[in-house]
């Protein structure tokens, strides 16, 4: 029976002042999902690893089943499909883990199917699927990890998506801490009332780093990282990320963040070796808290999504 795997990359969404409407991909991390046909109907998970036995099978509930059902029921499929997920992320890290597995079964399943539909098109399954996950149908994950690199959401309704540039040179530290945060947890701390001053300051930003990362302007990258709307209510949450926010500023890297809802931060720096010191001084920074962290070192991952030759072990 003919299967078909892919893979898809963690990503770090919102980008300090782009809540819900911006996010990018990184390299390496990422979960894997094998899609088959079967003469069984309906779409069904058959098996998760990787999850500490945590995540749900029940199609309803599980981002890759859901996002493959709607997919399905728009093209118009009537036969099984069984799905096998591999977790390469943690659960509740704010690096786009349930962006990924539902991705990953997009792009396997569309391909499993001769392609019926383009990259772009699959966009609506898998913001479902976020729907599901955390109770907010959310694009600034799964928009990168499908179409790589910074992806801007100018607009929900009508969905309106674009691809932005990225500067030569421009790499992420992660700093994942050993805990979790569940997203429709750190959406409910949001404030609903945004003021008319940091609308403004939250738009001026918003547009500076755009044209920062087309103008590959590093500076201006930096000065725009900066949020107004989400980080105040979260950043209480998440030990460590002032001191961290502190400490990179020596180190030349650009800027910091949360990357989703957290509790990973997120640092852009101007070069690897930047972002490789700012991951040492965060481990510093952690030593001292003692809470154990994971720090990943990655360029902004431009591809996206990919199909992997699972037999042959070769990327397509
Ligand atoms: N924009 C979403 C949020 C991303 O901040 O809640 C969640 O990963």
């Amino acid at each position: 029976m003919k299967k078909v795997t892919a893979f898809a990359p963690a990503t770090v969404a919102n980008v300090s002042c782009g809540f819900d409407i911006l996010g990018f991909a990184v390299e390496e991390l990422g979960d894997k999902v094998t899609v088959s046909l079967s003469e069984q109907p309906g779409v069904r998970v058959v098996s998760i690893e990787g999850d500490g036995g945590r995540l749900p099978y029940e199609s309803e509930k599980n981002t890759c089943s859901v996002a493959i059902q709607a997919f399905v029921d728009q093209v118009g499929f009537e036969r099984g499909i069984e799905i096998s997920l591999s977790k390469g992320l943690p659960l509740g890290s704010g690096m786009g883990s349930s962006a990924a597995s539902s991705v990953a079964a997009l792009v396997a399943a569309n391909s499993l199917l001769g392609e019926p539909l383009g990259r772009k098109e699959l966009l609506p399954f898998a913001m479902k699927a976020e729907g599901v996950a955390c109770g907010a149908e959310h694009a600034d994950n799964v928009a990168p990890s499908l179409l790589g690199g910074f992806v801007l959401i100018r607009s929900y309704k009508p969905l309106d998506v674009t691809r932005l540039h990225v500067p030569e040179g421009l790499y992420c530290t992660l700093v994942h801490p050993h805990f979790e945060l569940n997203t429709a947890d750190s959406r409910s701390v949001l404030r609903q009332q945004v003021s008319l001053k940091d609308a403004i300051i939250q738009s001026g930003n918003i547009a500076g780093l755009v044209a920062g990362l087309f103008q590959e302007d590093m500076g201006l990258i930096s000065r725009s990282l900066q949020d107004v709307i989400a980080e105040p209510s979260r950043s209480v949450l998440i030990p460590g990320f002032d001191e961290i926010k502190e400490a990179i500023k020596d180190a030349g890297a650009l800027g910091s963040g949360i990357s989703g809802s957290g509790p990973t931060t997120f640092i852009l720096s101007p070069s690897r070796e930047i972002a490789q010191k700012a991951s040492e001084i965060c481990q510093e920074v952690f030593n001292k808290i003692g809470l154990e962290v994971d720090l990943y070192v990655s360029a902004v991952n431009v591809r996206g999504a990919y199909l992997i030759n699972e037999s042959k072990n070769e990327v397509l």
